[in-house]
């Protein structure tokens, strides 16, 4: 039987290239092309940090000199869940990477009163069980949509799910280590706090207004 994982583990990527587009994103000035772009790169960093740790086995190939027994991904099928909007904003750049993987859309809006996540759309693999889900999501602010997504995809079979952003406030991360102590996060950074809105301090706004310039 598996240990059970009393604490989630946050991995801070502080990588130089993300920290520095991470930056570029937060200005205010960043234009809504810009801020697209950037996201689907830093997507691609955060994918291959949250991958890091997947199994591989060797396979026979031959290349133009000699035999040779060389690593291909082996284990779990891997499955993106994006919480829409903002969570698309990572899935291109990480279906780049892993092509194959399949795709769990989670749609869920905060309540602007009670930041309370509303479900609106869920449409899954009907495998989760056998794969691993990485929950993608820029800004853990409250936590709430997080958990709720995760919630939906446990009660739906996943077991093994991972969760990844780009910002994470502090109670965010208190929420998710309260409800989901078994997720690993991967962000690249955590922020100061939540203001009286819900929104992260410093942050960089509302990251879905920001990607698809409806402000
Ligand atoms: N969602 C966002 O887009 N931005 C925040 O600061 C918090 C939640």
């Amino acid at each position: 039987m598996k240990p059970k994982k009393e604490q989630n583990i946050v991995h801070v990527v502080s990588h130089p290239l993300v920290q520095h587009k991470l930056t570029l994103m937060r200005d205010i000035h960043c234009s809504t092309q810009n801020f697209r772009t950037l996201m689907n790169e830093i997507g691609m960093f955060l994918c291959y940090e949250v991958t890091r740790d997947l199994p591989v086995r060797h396979s026979d190939i031959v290349t133009p000199i000699t035999p040779m027994s060389a690593p291909v991904m082996a284990g779990k099928k891997l499955v993106f869940a994006p919480i829409l909007r903002a969570g698309l904003g990572f899935l291109e750049g990480m279906l780049q990477l892993v092509p194959s993987a399949r795709v769990a859309h989670v749609g869920l809006y905060r309540n602007p009163e009670t930041l309370e996540a509303v479900e609106y759309y869920f449409k899954a693999p009907s495998d989760l069980r056998d794969r691993l889900v990485i929950v993608l999501d820029p800004m853990l602010a409250t936590g709430h949509s997080a958990i709720a997504a995760v919630d939906h995809l446990k009660k739906q079979g996943a077991s093994d799910i991972r969760f990844a952003c780009l910002l994470a406030a502090p109670e965010g991360l208190a929420n998710m280590q309260a409800c989901h102590p078994d997720v690993t996060i991967w962000t690249a950074a955590i922020d100061e706090k939540l203001n009286e809105h819900g929104y992260i301090v410093p942050g960089l706004g509302d990251a879905g207004d920001r990607m698809y310039g409806t402000k």
